[in-house]
């Protein structure tokens, strides 16, 4: 039985959310104040990395196919697996919200707006990702989905780096070069089409 895109599409969104849930399940207790804090501090770093997996994923979809012409289920579920993100990084949040509750850590006006923004851009992709919004928002469609994913990539870059710098990070070191090998990917294919129209 074939299923269908969006059959194949929901299942990754699914998928995602399920994992969510067995890594919670294996985290440390929410419900001992005494793990608290290592349950939320654990959280915050799986959902960070899982939404920025899948991120990177739509980043290079279109890119791999235009290079070196594989990658196109990718692509056909691009819309999913950013919805996938956007699901991992509202988790995000909520630990977030529960972290600056808790814990009773000042959120800095520098995180609170750069970090506010990322999470209103992921959801404002997440929201138009439907045909109709494509539609009908137009040119400005392309405009928020392109800066979006780049300025929500730059802050999961910024945040691994200095996590890796900080803390030595093994994980973070990892999801940083993944971050550049995915930019690079980007660029070349950026330039291969524009070398491609003025040839
Ligand atoms: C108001 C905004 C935010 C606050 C207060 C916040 C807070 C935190 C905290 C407390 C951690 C855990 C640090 C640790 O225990 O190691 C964390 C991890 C992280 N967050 Fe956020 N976060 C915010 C928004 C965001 C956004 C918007 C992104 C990405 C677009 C993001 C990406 C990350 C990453 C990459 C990590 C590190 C994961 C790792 O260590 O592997 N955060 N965040």
């Amino acid at each position: 039985m074939q299923l269908s895109t969006k059959t194949q599409g929901l299942s990754i969104v699914g998928l995602t959310l399920v994992v969510i849930a067995i890594v919670y399940a294996g985290a440390p207790s929410a419900s001992n104040p005494e793990t608290l804090s290592d349950h939320i501090g654990y959280m915050l770093r799986v959902t960070a990395r899982l939404s920025f997996g899948a991120l990177l994923l739509a980043y290079v979809a279109r890119p791999l196919v235009q290079l070196v012409g594989w990658g196109r289920p990718l692509l056909i579920q691009r819309r999913y697996i950013g919805l996938a993100a956007a699901a991992s990084l509202t988790v995000h949040f909520g630990y977030v919200a529960a972290f600056l509750i808790t814990s009773g850590e000042p959120l800095d006006w520098v995180t609170g707006v750069f970090g506010g923004a990322a999470f209103a851009l992921m959801w404002a992709m997440a929201l138009t990702s439907t045909d109709p919004a494509r539609r009908r928002l137009g040119a400005g469609w392309k405009r928020l989905h392109i800066t979006g994913i780049h300025y929500v990539w730059l802050i999961f870059m910024q945040t691994f780096f200095g996590v890796a710098v900080e803390s030595g990070s093994r994980w973070a070191e990892v999801m940083a070069t993944l971050g550049l090998v995915a930019l690079c990917i980007r660029l070349a294919a950026w330039l291969s089409q524009r070398f491609k129209r003025t040839a």
